[in-house]
């Protein structure tokens, strides 16, 4: 039997994939080449803008002739668009097609509710809320040197826009010997670099007894073996710790990038969004943090057209923006969320408006990475090497400490190596380099 699996979302629900599979392939499941030729299709899904979601109802309309052709066919919907209560019953109702929903609180559960569908019935099985994190579910990790590991679910937050505490539920973090556990497997197994997830790593180990806190586990991972490079995301600005500045300055595995969403330049604007520091705090922190790790690259998450948002205070991101010089940042229109407090004030901003600014924003940040990469020319870098490139060839492709994607000339069997790549050109999104030394492990 075989699988397809879809996913949209951020890199918590693409390791939440990974579990999905390893659930799977522990059951004898094999990966499909297609969505065409799989026995079970599975939407992993997102809802924190309206875009995926549109996609995945498509795509499930369009299953719907499949389905009629093949009576065998699973199709199943999970992750996060399932735990908002209105799409879940228009699922149920209005799409027959699908006979498998089930949500995040409950993914593990997934063996048990495949059996129920394999006997005739369509499972809709959704928790409202997660019990303790699951420990245990196998993982089919997507990538050899590479891992995302789990630190907190949820997000005890309420920014006024984000629909992720509705469907993630409140923080629960794991225990830290779990993850230390985990850490260390995965570096027996090979993994070089972590990618540490949290709607907001900075909240993590608050709900847990004795309290410990992240720049303590931080240093506790500094010191996994056959581990090389430490990343997490994500940070909010209001929570960044003394601690955790230390640890990005002195841990030698801690990567020297800190993604750091600003969301707006203004500070009304953060005000209304319920975000808990001002344009001037943020822009502080930045000061402490450069000081601290002059190498730091930063990036950030941008949102244009709040509900209110003027033209002014739009003015403000930009000037914001071009104050911080981010060397990337993920800018975004904002979209209603239902049941979100911002999605149901009357000042809404037109459509029209939010494109312009978005166009306006982007092109702005675009100057800046390319200004910030530009830096980069003529100096030696660490790279972590990947392999080849995928769009080109004749290239190895692979990330620098500071997250930043980089293409050079070499032979195939550096990767999984550091090379030391002297980079000679910069375009906003990529680093193109020579070989400085040939690789070596540490
Ligand atoms: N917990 C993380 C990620 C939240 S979702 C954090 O706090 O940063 C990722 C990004 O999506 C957010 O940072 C925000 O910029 C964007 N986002 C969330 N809700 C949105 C909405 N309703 N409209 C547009 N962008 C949104
Ligand atoms: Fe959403 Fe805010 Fe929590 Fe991030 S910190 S997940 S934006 S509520
Ligand atoms: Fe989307 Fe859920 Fe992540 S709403 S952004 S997949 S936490």
């Amino acid at each position: 039997v075989k699988y397809h699996l879809t996913t949209l979302g951020c890199q918590m629900n693409s390791h939440d994939s990974e579990k999905i599979a390893g659930l799977l392939e522990a059951l004898g499941y094999t990966r499909a080449g297609s969505e065409e030729e799989a026995d079970l299709v599975l939407y992993n899904t997102c809802s924190v803008r309206e875009n995926p979601e549109r996609k995945v109802f498509g795509r499930l309309s369009a299953l719907r002739r499949r389905k009629q052709a093949r009576p065998g066919l699973i199709v199943g919907v999970c992750g996060c668009l399932v735990q908002v209560p209105a799409h879940r019953a228009r699922l149920a109702e209005a799409y027959p097609q699908v006979n498998l929903v089930f949500g995040t609180h409950n993914l593990h559960e997934l063996p048990a509710y495949l059996e129920r569908v394999r006997q005739g019935e369509r499972v809709i099985e959704v928790w409202e809320e997660g019990r303790e994190p699951v420990e245990g579910v196998p993982v089919r990790r997507e990538d050899d040197l590479h891992a995302w590991i789990n630190l907190a679910s949820g997000c005890d937050n309420a920014c006024a826009y984000c629909i992720v505490p509705t469907t993630r539920g409140p923080c629960r973090s794991r225990p830290a010997e779990r993850i230390l556990a985990e850490a260390a497997e995965v570096a027996a197994n090979g993994v070089r670099e972590v990618t540490l997830l949290g709607q907001n790593v900075n909240a993590y180990g608050r709900d847990l007894p004795g309290a410990p806190d992240f720049a303590g586990l931080l240093w506790q991972l500094n010191r996994v073996e056959g581990l090389w490079r430490i990343r997490f995301t994500t940070s909010h600005p209001k929570d960044v710790s003394d601690g955790l500045i230390e640890a990005l300055a002195g841990a030698e595995k801690v990567c020297e990038h800190l993604h750091l969403p600003l969301q707006s330049g203004s500070t009304a604007v953060l005000g209304r969004m319920n975000r808990g520091y001002t344009a001037a705090d943020y822009l502080r922190l930045v000061d402490r943090l450069r000081s601290s790790v002059p190498e730091l690259a930063l990036t950030t998450d941008l949102i244009v057209g709040f509900p209110g948002e003027t033209e002014e205070e739009f003015a403000q991101t930009l000037a914001a923006v071009e104050a911080v010089g981010f060397d990337a940042a993920f800018t975004f229109v904002y979209s209603p969320r239902p049941g979100t407090p911002a999605a149901a004030w009357p000042d809404q901003v037109p459509a029209e408006v939010k494109r312009e600014r978005i166009a306006r924003l982007l092109s702005r940040q675009e100057q800046q990475s390319a200004e910030r990469n530009r830096r980069l020319v003529g100096r030696e870098v660490e790279v972590l090497v990947a392999g080849r490139s995928k769009t080109d060839p004749a290239m190895l492709a692979g990330r620098t400490r500071t997250n930043k994607l980089v293409h050079f000339p070499g032979p195939a069997y550096l990767a999984g190596t550091l090379a030391a790549v002297r980079i000679v050109d910069a375009h906003p999104w990529t680093l193109y380099g020579q070989l400085a030394t040939e690789g070596h492990s540490t």
